[in-house]
C-alpha cells in the first residue's frame, strides 16, 4: 500500500491540521510505503512573505517529526526539492478542465476575497493531483476540506489513463471517522483554519496551555445544557469531536461520561485534554526546531528518496505523452 499526503507551510498549524493531517500521517505510516510532503510550491498561490515561507517550511518539518513521523523510515520532504512536481503539474494541466477548476470551492472562497488573484491559485489542484499521482498513491489521508481536490485528482488520473495509457493508480481519500472537519471554537459554522478564522476560535499546535484553556472556556456553545451530539448543536458537537481526537474515546463514550455535566464543566475538561495532548508535542518541537543543521540533513534525505520514487512515473508520463526524450538517441 502506498500512502501520500501534503501540508502547506502557511500560518501556524492548528488543531484542525492535527485532526485531519498530522495524526492520520502517523497512523498511516504504519500501513505501508508512506510519503509526506511539505507543499511549499502550494504556499505561493496566495500573497506571502518570502522570509516567512523559509522559516515556516522548517517549522512545519519540525512539527511533522514532533507529532510522530520518523523521517529516517518514512519519506518526508519539501516539494520544491523535487522538480518532478512542477513538471507533472504542467503535463497534467493538459487533461485538467478549465471549467472544473473554476468550480473548486477553495478557489472561489480564497479568490473571492482578494483583489489580485494569482493564476497559481486557479492551477493549485493540478499541482496537488501531480503530487499524489507521481507516487502512485493508493490512499491519501486528508481532512474533509480536501475532498473536492481529491475527487479532481481522481478525474485527472482517469482522464490521463484513458487518453494516453494506464499509468496512474487512481487514489482514494482517507478521512478520519471523527474530526474530519474541526470547526472554529467561536463560529461552529466556519472551519478552523490556519488563516482566515478568528484567533480566539483557532487552537494552534504551539499555543501556550493557558491560552488553550482560555479559548475553550470562551468557546461558543448552543442553547440547552446536555453534552450530546446533534445537528442543532454544532458548537457542542465540535467540542465532542475535539475531545475524541484528544483522548481517543468515542463520541458515545464522551456523551456517556459528560452527558449531565453541563457545558461549563465540559469545556474545561476538553481544554485540559487538548493541553495534555499538545504539551509533549510542543516540547519535542522546540528541541527539534533548534537544530537547523539536522533538519536540513533530514530534508535532503527525504528529497533523495522522493526523487527516486517519483522519477520513473514522471518518465512514463513524458513517454506516453509522446515527448522525444534527450536520452533517446544516446
Ligand atoms: P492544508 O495545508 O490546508 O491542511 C493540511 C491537512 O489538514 C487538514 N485540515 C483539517 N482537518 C480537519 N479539520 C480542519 N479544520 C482542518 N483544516 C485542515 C486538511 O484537510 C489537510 O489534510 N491542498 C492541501 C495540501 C496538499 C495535499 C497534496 C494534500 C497539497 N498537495 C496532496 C494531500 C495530497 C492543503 O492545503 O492542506
Amino acid at each position: 500500500m502506498r500512502i501520500f499526503s501534503g501540508i502547506k507551510p502557511t500560518g501556524d498549524s492548528t488543531l484542525g491540521n492535527y485532526s485531519g493531517g498530522f495524526r492520520q500521517y502517523v497512523a498511516t505510516q504504519e500501513l505501508g510505503d508512506a510519503t509526506f510532503c511539505i507543499v511549499d510550491l502550494h504556499a505561493i498561490t496566495v500573497p506571502y512573505d518570502p522570509a516567512d515561507l523559509h522559516s515556516r517550511t522548517l517549522d512545519l518539518f519540525s512539527m511533522l517529526i514532533a507529532t510522530g513521523l520518523d523521517p529516517e523510515r518514512t519519506t518526508v520532504f519539501a516539494q520544491s526539492h523535487v522538480t518532478a512536481h512542477a513538471e507533472a503539474s504542467w503535463l497534467l494541466s493538459a487533461v485538467a478542465g478549465y471549467g472544473q477548476l473554476g468550480r473548486m470551492t477553495q478557489f472561489k472562497e480564497k479568490g473571492g476575497e482578494q483583489e489580485f488573484v494569482a493564476s497559481a491559485l486557479f492551477n493549485y489542484p493540478v499541482l496537488m493531483a501531480g503530487d499524489i499521482l507521481l507516487y502512485q498513491a493508493d490512499i491519501v489521508p486528508i481532512g474533509d476540506d480536501q475532498r473536492q481536490h481529491l475527487e479532481l485528482a481522481r478525474d485527472i488520473a482517469e482522464r490521463f489513463n484513458s487518453r494516453f495509457g494506464e499509468i496512474f493508480t487512481v487514489p482514494n481519500g482517507f478521512y478520519p471517522e471523527v474530526g474530519a472537519r474541526i470547526m472554529s471554537l467561536q463560529d461552529p459554522a466556519a472551519k478552523m483554519g490556519k488563516t482566515g478564522s478568528s484567533e480566539q476560535g483557532t487552537v494552534r499546535m504551539l499555543d501556550a496551555p493557558d491560552a488553550i484553556l482560555k479559548k475553550f472556556k470562551t468557546a461558543v456553545t448552543d442553547s440547552g445544557r446536555e453534552v450530546r451530539k446533534a445537528d442543532d448543536k454544532p458548537g457542542i458537537s465540535n467540542l465532542i469531536d475535539i475531545m475524541s481526537v484528544a483522548t481517543g474515546s468515542t463520541p458515545a463514550q464522551i456523551e456517556a461520561e459528560y452527558g449531565d455535566a453541563g457545558y461549563g464543566t465540559f469545556k474545561v475538561a476538553v481544554g485540559e485534554a487538548v493541553v495534555a495532548l499538545l504539551e509533549p508535542i510542543r516540547e519535542r518541537y522546540v528541541e527539534l526546531r533548534s537544530d537547523e543543521g539536522e533538519l536540513l540533513r533530514l530534508l535532503a534525505l527525504g528529497a533523495d528518496k522522493a526523487r527516486a520514487t517519483s522519477a520513473p512515473t514522471l518518465e512514463r508520463m513524458y513517454e506516453t505523452m509522446g515527448f522525444v526524450r534527450a536520452r533517446d538517441g544516446a
